[in-house]
This record gives structure tokens, sequence and C-alpha cells, in this order.
């Protein structure tokens, strides 16, 4: 049965951060592509009119990828706005009212989940929440309580069929690719597991800091904000058995079966580290342990992956803004060609700021044919201005009913039992300077063979054309 389309959008926090980056391009987008022809309701307590918000949405598409003005002229008459206190009835009225005779609304709370028990209340009161879709943003929770708890409140007025928890890095067209690529090529699955992987590595560094985002970072840190989250959702792209259906319930089951071969990730399998310089951040508390960086070590306990360890590291201030996954294959078992080391095979994909697909192999050197040379076989593309950026997609998919690339909440309770236990010791967390990879205590988890370091050779430029090159590394073991 083909899933009704929402007839609304209404979005709480529309006077917020995410909404003028994210929410209003992406709008922006929909309308453009003719994705978006219903009503779009913001909600917020700001003491503002709808011209206010207008003006905002207008400067938030100039800031950010360009106003399109016919797009925006029709984006525009969408638009309504209600401003009111979210545990004020008058306010849902107002909603109610605003949404006229829609009957199926996706809402989607761009607010603190510590709001979301209200709104929900409100919703259901006043109602606006039969047949209506929830989206939610990540992370869900705080831990494995507190999204179990949140769970509870959506689940009074939602089905979890009708509830929508954003990853948005699954809308990214390269961490798609990592699937098809795995499973529309033969070649690739007889070495794709224990017998012929050594290793894994995961990297997401950024190369700046929390962008005043200190209030919310405080209370996160990196293995909350992008690991139990973005990474592990790559780790299950690379891990998964090929569903067995191409419906967004059997995609989903397959990346929970690789949580679940997951154990809970052990106090010596996980370094923390701080940036100097975030403690002077606004928002951080005195004397915060919570970690911009974090490098921890996992084993998949499944016939496929047994023994084969895995690294996964992210970071705020590191030497680039790159997102990598490399794959390195065991050596071969012995050659009669040659004395020399033979560099090893791996195979590389790079989720940003371009799309790669590399495979690294070992040819005869030209210049001495006992000698092998590590050569990279690379496609890589950089973005292209018509893809969907992911707020698109996320919204897009959403309002279609699509759950192939939201978090599942079996998902999200997995995730968090694998890293919750590790997160509630007291860990140290260790300091290094900025634009370094992190605090020399990392080095205790390293993969065999080291790290790959991105390495960005060439300008990259994001849809805008902006450049997204390599700043200058100020130190650091890169
Ligand atoms: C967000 C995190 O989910 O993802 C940010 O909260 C992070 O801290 C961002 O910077 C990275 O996303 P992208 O798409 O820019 O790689």
């Amino acid at each position: 049965m083909t899933p009704i389309h929402s007839d609304a959008l209404v979005f709480f926090g529309a006077t917020g951060d995410l909404a003028y980056k994210k929410i209003f391009p992406a709008l922006q987008a929909m309308v453009k592509r003719g994705a978006l022809t219903v009503p779009v309701i913001g909600v917020a307590k700001a003491g503002w009119n709808l011209d206010q918000l207008k003006a905002r949405a207008k400067d938030s598409l100039e800031q950010h990828g360009g106003l399109d003005p016919a797009a925006w002229e029709k984006l525009s008459a969408l638009l309504k706005y209600v401003d009111g206190d979210y545990n004020d009835a008058a306010t849902f009225a107002a909603v109610r009212e605003a949404l006229g005779g829609a009957k199926h609304p996706a809402h989607y709370l761009a607010i603190p989940p510590s709001l979301f028990e209200e709104v929900v209340d409100q919703l259901v009161k006043s109602g606006s929440a039969d047949g209506a879709r929830m989206i939610v943003e990540k992370p869900f929770g705080h831990d494995l309580a507190s999204a179990q708890e949140l769970d509870r409140i959506l689940l009074k007025a939602f089905p979890e069929s009708s509830i929508f928890r954003i990853d948005h890095y699954l809308a990214k067209d390269p961490v798609h690719n990592m699937v098809s690529f795995r499973f529309s090529n033969s070649f690739l699955e007889p070495l794709w597991n224990r017998d012929h992987i050594q290793s894994v590595q995961i990297t997401m560094a950024e190369d700046f800091g929390i962008q005043g985002r200190g209030a919310f970072y405080d209370q996160t840190g990196a293995v909350r904000d992008v690991i139990q989250n973005h990474l592990f959702q790559l780790m299950c792209n690379l891990a998964m058995e090929s569903p067995a259906r191409k419906d967004a319930e059997s995609l989903r089951d397959e990346k929970v079966k690789v949580l679940k071969a997951i154990s809970p990730i052990k106090a010596k399998d996980l370094v923390r580290g701080q940036f100097v310089g975030y403690l002077d951040e606004k928002g951080v508390a005195p004397g915060s342990k919570m970690e911009t960086f974090a490098v921890l070590r996992l084993e998949i306990e499944s016939w496929r992956w047994a023994g084969v360890p895995f690294y996964i590291r992210a970071g705020k201030n590191l030497p680039v803004t790159c997102t990598e996954v490399v794959t390195r294959l065991k050596c071969p078992p012995i050659t009669k060609f040659t004395d020399a080391r033979i560099p090893q095979n791996y195979i590389r994909f790079r989720i940003s700021p371009d799309m790669t697909i590399a495979m690294g192999v070992s040819v005869a050197a030209v210049e001495d044919q006992s000698k092998r040379d590590a050569v990279e076989l690379e496609v890589s593309r950089q973005p292209q201005k018509e893809e969907m950026e992911a707020y698109e997609r996320v919204l897009t998919d959403a309002m279609t009913g699509d759950s192939s690339i939201f978090a599942r909440q079996d998902y999200v309770e997995e995730a968090w039992r694998i890293v919750d236990p590790v997160l509630k010791e007291d860990t140290p967390v260790y300091s290094y300077e900025p634009h370094t990879w992190g605090p020399k205590e990392a080095d205790a988890i390293t993969p065999p063979g080291g790290w790959v370091q991105p390495v960005l050779d060439h300008d990259v430029t994001d849809a805008a054309g902006q450049s997204l090159a390599q700043k200058p590394a100020s130190g650091g073991t890169a």
C-alpha cells in the first residue's frame, strides 16, 4: 500500500538555529523540485509575526545555498506562523486552525527533547495528532533510559510506523553508495568477511570546533553527537547482510542485527579527548569533562565478522574535515616474486567532502621490478549541484512516509546499549591541541598498520562552489 503523503508540515523551533541553517534551505529545494506544495506552519515562542519569520527564512536562504526567487515566492505563499508557548493550549488551537482541512500533518520537533512531552500532549488535546506523522532529531535521547522514555512519550500518540527519527547521514548519497557498491559488485562478496578482512577503520574528522553550540555540545560530546548515530550507521552499512526484501523494515532489520552482535564497549577500548580551549567556549561548564574527540574499538561477534576489529574515531578541531571508511585486507600468505614488503590491499569509502570509492593495490615498481608500489584505483566525484541535500531528502521521505533512512527504535536502543555503560564510567578525558589527531593517549587504540590519515589532495568544493580544501594543520601527528 502506498503511504499517504503528509498534507501539511508543522515545524516546532521555527526561529531556531537548525531551521535557519538546514530547514529553510531544504524547504526551498523541495519546492523547487515540486516535492512541497502543502502548507508549512512554523511554530516558536519568539514574539514574532509571519513577516518576521519570512524575513528570517529569506536571510537563511541567502546565507545557506542561495535564494531562488521563483521557489522562494512559492515557499513564501505556503508559510504560516504560530507564535506561543508550548505549554499553552491556545498555541495548539492556533496550530489546528492554521492546519485548516489538513488530516495528515507531519509534525517536526526541531526543539529540545525536554519539550517533547508537552508538545505531544498538546497535539493530542488539540486534535492535531490523529493521522499525523512525527519527525524528531538525533541524538534520540541521552542514554538508553532517556531514549526509552522519549519513545514512551511519542508512542502515546503515534505508532512506530509514523515516527521518523532523523539521522541525516543516512540521506547522504555517498552513504547510499557504500551499500550499492557492496551489493552490486559480485567480486566483493567473497572477500567481505573475517577470512580476508584484517580490520576496519572509520574516521569522522572536523577541522572546526563547536561553533557556538557549547550548551548543546557540553551535554552531548563526540560519542553521543556522531558516533552512536552517524558512524554506527556507516558501520552497519559496511557490515550488514543483504536485506531479504527491499522494503524499509527488511533493511532496518539487517542493521539492528549488526548492533545486536556488538558487546558494550569496555573502558579499555575507549579514549576520550578534549581540545585545548574548549573550556573557554560559551555554554561549556567550568572544568567540563565532556569529550570533543573519541576513539574506540569494537567487534561484531557474527559469523561474518568475528575477530575483525573495528576502529571508530571522531573529533572536533582535527587537521581536516573528512569522513572516511577504510577496510584493510589481510596480506598475501607468501610470494615468490619479491622479498620486498607488499603493501596491504584496502578498500576506501570517502563520504565527505567528496564521494570516493578507492582500492589500494600493489604493483611492481617501475624502477625496480623486485619492489612493490602501492597504487590506488579511485573513482571520485564532487557533490553535484542537483544532488539532494541531506535535509531535503529526510523531509521529503518523511512526508511521503518512506522510513528507509530513519532510525527505528530498536536500532536506537541497541546503539545506546553499546555506548551507554562506558559513557557512565568516569573515564579520563585527555587534552589535545587544536588541529592535531587527538591526544597522544589515543595511540593506545590504533588499527594494525596504523590510521590512514585522510588527505584532501585536490580542491574540493561544496554544491555552492565554496572551497572545502584542507586548512593547514598547525601541528599533530598527521
Ligand atoms: C551533526 C552533529 O549531527 O553532524 C555535528 O551534531 C556535526 O556536530 C554534523 O558537525 C556533521 O554533519 P555533516 O553533514 O556536516 O558532515
